[in-house]
């Protein structure tokens, strides 16, 4: 059961980095197209909050089931899992408010979307690595 949980967990993170990079191609597909930017954006925002749910399920399980306690580990990954979802929340919000008619307003939203994507990128190739060394025995995370 927890092992299944871990593999689950693994497996969401990974299907999960792939839609942060296939994402960053929104705000160019949609560059002519400012309603469509921001209900490209939506759908992104539910797919991402639906997965990042589905990776903090899993990992919650794997922590109970296994009993594997809270180690620095295991705080790391939620401070970044918060992180994530508090920045996809204050983005999406901004999306959803501007006038993305005016094409100045348009360009920095467009402009933002791939910054946060590749911040957000950033963050959860730091978590794999960090524990792939963890797993390797290279680093002790605790
Ligand atoms: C609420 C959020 C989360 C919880 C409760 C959680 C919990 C866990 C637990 C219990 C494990 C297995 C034990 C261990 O290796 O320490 C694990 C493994 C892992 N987690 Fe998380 N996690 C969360 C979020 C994340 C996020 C956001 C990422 C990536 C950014 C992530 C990446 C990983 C990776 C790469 C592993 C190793 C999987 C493997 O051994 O194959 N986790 N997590």
């Amino acid at each position: 059961m927890i092992h299944e949980m871990i593999m689950a967990h693994s497996i969401l993170v990974k299907v999960f980095l792939g839609f942060l990079i296939g994402g960053i191609a929104i705000p160019f597909v949609t560059a002519n197209n400012p309603m469509g930017f921001r209900k490209a954006s939506f759908i992104y925002t539910m797919i991402f909050q639906a997965l990042a749910a589905m990776i903090a399920f899993t990992g919650i399980i794997a922590i109970f089931a296994g009993n594997l306690g809270w180690s620095f580990s295991t705080i790391l990954m939620i401070i970044v899992w918060a992180a994530l979802m508090f920045i996809e929340i204050k983005k999406y919000k901004l999306i959803k408010v501007a006038n993305v008619q005016k094409e100045s307003t348009f360009k920095l939203l467009r402009s933002a979307f791939v910054k946060i994507s590749l911040l957000q990128i950033l963050l959860v190739v730091l978590v794999v690595v960090l524990k792939v060394l963890e797993a390797k025995g290279v680093i002790a995370l605790g």
